[in-house]
Parts: structure tokens; C-alpha cells; sequence
């Protein structure tokens, strides 16, 4: 079970867990609550971010409380400060952390060092996981169940964290099917394969969709700021959007580069900006969770 001290992994959720964080979600969608009135969130990214960063600061907002943002830009950073001294002095002022890292390993010892409850807004290319949260709740408003879906996830398996973290939730219910679609240098981490069923290269793409016919594509961009010399890229082209079942949907955590063109968003299958407006309610019940649970909030 949760011990809603940290989020730093979703193998720290159990399916009740998630279950929960859903339902408290939707409450937030019907009804905001300002919970955490004079409570301070510190938004420390350490990496780019719009949409993570600045849903958490929304939700905050919502939630009736306030938002301390450190960015390396303009901060002692630029003097030599460390990032274990940053987050010690941000989480000092704060009650309770975000932290964003752009490498991976790391990010349980930074939520150790917090001292408040800390969460993992992306670590390297590790886990992302209140974006998989927020994809699973996108999931389920559309198809209204987490279980016996087909699941197609296109693109940069390999360094795309939120795939890791959806592939790791959507593993806890019963009869989904995930497979993945990638470049040849972008599959899997072999620690991961156990969870798909079945593999197809990109080059296949077309008939890889044909066959599946998924319930939902999950695309991703090429990690070009990660990429160790592998090349990859994949596009959704008009035709292969027009060959899904109807009632599939495509999501995509964003930001893309050319994966989605921008005039297939009409298309009320493809859903990202449904889907990244959804990061507000789930990270309203993220917080208010763990800041409940540690008897901040009445
Ligand atoms: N989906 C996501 O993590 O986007 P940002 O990098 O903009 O936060």
C-alpha cells in the first residue's frame, strides 16, 4: 500500500491505490475543493517543463494554495549550488515537493533529502508518474475501464518515461494487451519486454495497427535530448489514422515534434490537449492526498 510519504515510482501503487487517485480525480473534475489553503507546493525542475510544471501550479492554485518555482536559470545554480542543496533549500520553504531531474537514478534519494512529501515529475528517461495517472484517467473517461484493452505504443520505447509508468499501471489490470510499435535502436529496456505482448518495427506500422486493432495509441517523440547516437522517427500519417477503429483514441504527453501533424487534431480520436488538461484534477488528488495523509489538511 501507498504510504503517500513520496511518488517517485508507480511500483509504489497498488491498483486500489490507483483506483483511488482516479476517483479522487473525477471528485476534483465535479467539484474543487480548496483543501490546501496556506499550504506552499516547490516546483523544482531541473529540466524543461510546460505542461508538468505548470499543471502542478494550477492545481495548486485550485486547491487554494501557493507555488514556489526554482528553475537553474537565474538561480545559485549558476554559481556551483548543487542539486541536493537546492532541493534541501526549496523543500525547506515548502511543504510538500516536485521534482523534476534530467537523469535518472537519482530521484529517490532527492526525495529523501526533501523532508516534506516529494513527488517525481520525470526522471531522465526512468518514470513520469503522475503523467501516467493522468493518462490512465484520459483512458478511462474514454473507454471507462483500465482492463482488456489493446494497447499500441508508438515510438521511442526506450528513453520515453511515460510509456514506463503507463506500462507499469496498465499492467495491474487484468486483460490489457500492450504492444509496442518502434524503431529497431528504440525498443523496450529488456527489463520491461515482459510486459508487452508482442513487438512490431516501425517500418511495419501500418499493418502492426491493422492487426492490432488497439483500443488506444499511445504515441511518443523521439527523446532527441537523450539519444545516445540512435536514430528513430515515426509519423501518423492521415491514412493510418484513418484506418482505426472508430472508437480508438490517440493520446500523446506532449510536447510532439512531428509525430501528430497538427491538422489530424481534429479528428475526435486524436485527444492529447483533453489528455494534458486532465494533469490538473489527477495532480489536485496527488496532492492533496499526500498532504492529507500526512495530516497537513483538516
Ligand atoms: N508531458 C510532459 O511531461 O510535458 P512537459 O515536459 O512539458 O512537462
Amino acid at each position: 500500500m501507498w504510504d503517500r510519504n513520496s511518488l517517485v515510482s508507480v511500483t509504489q501503487l497498488s491498483r486500489s491505490d490507483i483506483e483511488e487517485i482516479l476517483s479522487v480525480a473525477s471528485s476534483f473534475v465535479r467539484e474543487p475543493r480548496e483543501l490546501c489553503k496556506g499550504k506552499i507546493l516547490a516546483n523544482i525542475f531541473f529540466e524543461p517543463s510546460t505542461r508538468t510544471e505548470k499543471s502542478f501550479q494550477s492545481a495548486m492554485y485550485r486547491l487554494g494554495g501557493q507555488v514556489l518555482t526554482h528553475k537553474d536559470a537565474g538561480s545559485s545554480r549558476e554559481k556551483g549550488e548543487t542539486k541536493e542543496d537546492t532541493i534541501r533549500i526549496l523543500a525547506g520553504y515548502a511543504d510538500i515537493a516536485v521534482i523534476r531531474d534530467d537523469e535518472e537514478g537519482q530521484i529517490m534519494r532527492y526525495a529523501a533529502l526533501a523532508g516534506v512529501p516529494a513527488i517525481n515529475a520525470g526522471d531522465g528517461s526512468n518514470e513520469h508518474p503522475t503523467q501516467s495517472l493522468l493518462d490512465a484517467f484520459t483512458i478511462m473517461q474514454e473507454h471507462g475501464r483500465l482492463e482488456n484493452l489493446r494497447i499500441a505504443f508508438l515510438g521511442d520505447l526506450k528513453y520515453g518515461r511515460t510509456v514506463h509508468s503507463l506500462m507499469k499501471v496498465l499492467s495491474l489490470f487484468p486483460g490489457n494487451e500492450m504492444y509496442s510499435i518502434t524503431p529497431s535502436s528504440l525498443t523496450l529496456p529488456a527489463e520491461m519486454r515482459f510486459i508487452e505482448a508482442g513487438h512490431y518495427d516501425v517500418e511495419n506500422m501500418e499493418k502492426a495497427l491493422n492487426e492490432i486493432k488497439p483500443d488506444v495509441v499511445y504515441c511518443t517523440r523521439v527523446q532527441k535530448e537523450r539519444l545516445k547516437g540512435e536514430k528513430g522517427s515515426y509519423i501518423m500519417h492521415r491514412e493510418i489514422l484513418e484506418a482505426l477503429p472508430t472508437t480508438c483514441r490517440v493520446l500523446h504527453p506532449l510536447p510532439r515534434s512531428n509525430e501528430i501533424n497538427a491538422d489530424m487534431d481534429s479528428d475526435p480520436r486524436v485527444i492529447p490537449f483533453k489528455q494534458a488538461r486532465n494533469g490538473v484534477p489527477v495532480r489536485m488528488a496527488v496532492i492533496s492526498m499526500m498532504l492529507k495523509a500526512k495530516k497537513e489538511l483538516e
